[in-house]
């Protein structure tokens, strides 16, 4: 058996499949059923500092390929997320990176400052969602300038916590935004979020099938992106990644390890394979670990010869 556990910024991961943000419930009852079902760690739902409305139904379509969503980031806000930590870390049974969502620079800053006292390991700025654009506009992280202030900003105000930025695949220079975000100092990365917006038209009725009419895209389709992008953003910061979209299994969790991701996050494919996808995943990394006489997953990380 290979050792799969890996160290992330300070936090010890039993095996390097984590929960991606979003995708599934927000309470400390569901986030330890997800390491149950053998997760080495939790991204929380993106939480806002006050309760913020998503869109309305119905917000997510799934195909054999893809997911699309249009949730738009529903959130009770922070009172209710701080309640819910409290109560995981109790008996906290993994990690626990909070993802946190805001619409302008200031509120970024307002709840990062609140973050920086809870028990949580680290603090994870989504600024890459692409379905509340209609809403606030082009998201920080596809505007370089912007995706340096925000990360100078919350680092002032998050004392000791590692902060890692939420990157988005829809830019047309993924290391630009990286290199920004190094030199504001953020800590590490994860990425990608979902892709698009993208279209799904029923041609019975010519009308989007989701309310909102574009979503984000996820799912298995969209992992060749990610795993070139998390190489993208390996050789040019060095910092260390979450790497996630599309993984599914634990072939794709190895490649996008070999692409230089140090985690593994896991979202869409809880869908496809249940909540037990990440014992499942992690199960079949340890089978390739000894069919490649791998002792350690660490050795794999970035080893892509390109
Ligand atoms: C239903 C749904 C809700 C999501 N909500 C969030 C969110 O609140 N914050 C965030 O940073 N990403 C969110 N995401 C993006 C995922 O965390 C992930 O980056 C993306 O789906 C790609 O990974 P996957 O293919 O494994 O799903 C959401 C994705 C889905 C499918």
């Amino acid at each position: 058996m290979a050792n799969l556990s890996i160290k992330y910024l300070g936090a010890e991961f039993k095996n390097p499949t984590v929960l991606a943000s979003g995708v599934t419930g927000v309470t400390a009852a569901t986030w330890r059923s997800v390491v149950n079902s053998g997760a080495g760690g939790i991204t929380t739902k993106s939480i806002w500092l006050n309760e913020h409305k998503g869109h309305k139904n119905p917000t997510i379509i799934t195909t054999e390929h893809w997911m699309m969503n249009a949730v738009g980031l529903p959130d009770a806000g922070l009172e209710k997320a701080q309640q819910e930590i409290d109560e995981y870390n109790k008996t906290k049974p993994a990690p626990l990176i909070a993802s946190v969502a805001g619409g302008t620079m200031d509120e970024f800053v307002a709840i990062a400052e609140k973050m920086k006292d809870l028990p949580i390991d680290i603090l994870e700025i989504n600024i890459s969602c692409p379905n509340v654009e209609g809403e606030f506009g082009l998201p920080f992280a596809c505007v370089a300038k912007d995706a340096r202030k925000v990360v100078e900003e919350v680092k002032k105000v998050s004392g000791k916590k590692p902060v890692i930025v939420k990157l988005s695949p829809n830019v047309t220079d993924i290391k630009e935004i990286a290199n920004a975000c190094a030199e504001g100092g953020v800590d590490g990365f994860c990425l990608i979020n979902t892709l698009g917006p993208g279209l799904y038209i029923n041609i019975e009725t010519r009308i989007p099938v989701l309310a909102n009419k574009v979503g984000g895209i996820s799912g298995p389709a969209i992992k060749p992106l990610a795993v070139k992008m998390v190489h993208d953003v390996y050789k040019a910061t060095k910092l260390p990644i979450i790497g996630t979209g599309g993984i599914t299994t634990g072939r794709d969790a190895i490649e996008i390890m070999m692409a230089g991701a140090t985690l593994v996050g896991i979202g869409s494919a809880v869908y496809y394979r249940g909540l037990d996808v990440f014992r499942k995943v992690a199960n079949e990394m340890n089978e390739w670990c000894d069919l490649n006489g791998v002792k350690d997953l660490s050795e794999i990380i970035g080893t892509v010869k390109m």
